[in-house]
């Protein structure tokens, strides 16, 4: 019988067809083509008007079955093709819980900051006010109101960034005592402050010069303060930044803004004292400069030198920090290195 031999042999490459389709698509494609309106089925079934009446039945049933079976079989492959691409897709986007997570990588404070942090906290616990002042100052505080006219020689000891004949980049903190005195009320108590920050000199940069660094200044002015006074505060400040154990000792020295002025030193912290290159075989190293507030600095600020008086010192956190640490090249502070920057881990 042709027409049952058509329909048999139909179903037979339909049933192939789908077996190699690789994909939803072309599941698609082959619905279309074999029972689509113009499918190969659709077509064979337009020779049911030459099967003879008692034969139509029979192959009406045939023909049925066949659709029934190439659909259920495109059904059949159509949904094994989508597990296997949601397994392949859940298979590459799979997980794993057992890796080890990134890093986060995290800063710290930079050490000259840690350096100025201890000191403020130790000078607030001892009840001093911390006063900021601005980078960028007048000749006239950074130098007139310290007790350094024009033409004065100490000038030379400090090479200025001008930035007009009277604003300038300033030379160290010394500027801020003169703003603070002369705002002070002193029918409050006593003046005590430190002030830390950035100072700007025309140096030309090499390992122990730069033209950027920082200065803490410290003044203390009421009525009775001694110079024992003075070097119990810088005693406290030694040990507080390089251990219990060691001593300080002063040397006579000169700064225009205070009378009388010393250069101090703090006993070698890596030979103790017996000599070594840290300390260039002294003994000693020099850590600041410090005085009695100079008579004049009081006047020029409006403060009666007569009924008050009191100590200052200046310090340098950047070489405290390469003596601490036997840093060798000041510029190292400035580069933004992690590498060097991530040493300095603040503990606690
Ligand atoms: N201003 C001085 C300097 O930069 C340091 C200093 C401050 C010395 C206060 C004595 C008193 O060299």
């Amino acid at each position: 019988m042709e027409m049952e031999e058509k329909l048999a042999q139909l179903l037979a490459e339909a049933v192939k067809d789908i077996d190699q389709a690789a994909s939803v698509k072309e599941i698609e494609a082959i619905r279309i083509g074999y029972l689509g309106k113009k499918g190969q089925l659709t077509s064979v079934l337009k020779g049911m008007k030459d099967v003879s009446p008692q034969d139509r039945p029979i192959i009406g049933k045939k023909a049925n079955e066949v659709r029934d079976q190439v659909t259920q079989t495109l059904t059949d492959k159509k949904e094994a093709l989508e597990k296997e691409a949601l397994e392949k897709q859940l298979e590459s986007e799979t997980i794993d819980v057992t890796l080890p997570g990134r890093q986060v990588k995290k800063g710290q404070t930079h050490i000259l900051t840690q350096i100025m942090e201890k000191m403020e906290d130790m000078f607030l616990g001892m009840g001093y006010e911390i006063v900021e002042g601005t980078e960028v100052e007048t000749d006239y505080y950074n130098f007139e109101r310290v007790n350094l006219p024009q033409d004065h020689p100490a000038r030379d000891m400090q090479d200025t960034f001008y930035i007009t004949p009277e604003l300038l980049l300033r030379t160290h903190t010394s500027p801020v005592q003169a703003r603070a005195l002369e705002k002070h009320d002193f029918s409050k108590g006593p003046l005590k402050m430190i002030s830390p920050g950035k100072v700007y000199r025309r140096d030309t940069d090499d390992a122990t010069h730069s033209h950027q660094f920082h200065q803490i200044e410290g003044l203390v002015i009421d009525k009775h303060v001694t110079m024992a006074d003075l070097k119990g505060t810088l005693e406290l400040l030694a040990k507080k930044m390089f251990g219990e154990e060691r001593d300080i000792r002063l040397r006579p020295s000169y700064f225009p803004f205070t009378e009388p002025s010393v250069e101090v030193d703090v006993r070698c912290f890596k030979c103790d004292g017996k000599g070594c290159s840290v300390c260039k075989q002294t003994g000693w190293i020099e850590i600041l400069g410090a005085g009695m507030t100079h008579p004049e600095v009081l006047e020029m600020s409006g403060v009666d030198s007569t009924v008050y008086g009191g100590f200052a010192f200046g310090l340098g956190p950047d070489r405290m920090a390469m003596l601490k640490y036997g840093v060798e090249d000041i510029r190292q502070f400035y580069l933004n290195d992690q590498r060097f920057l991530g040493q300095f881990k603040r503990k606690g």
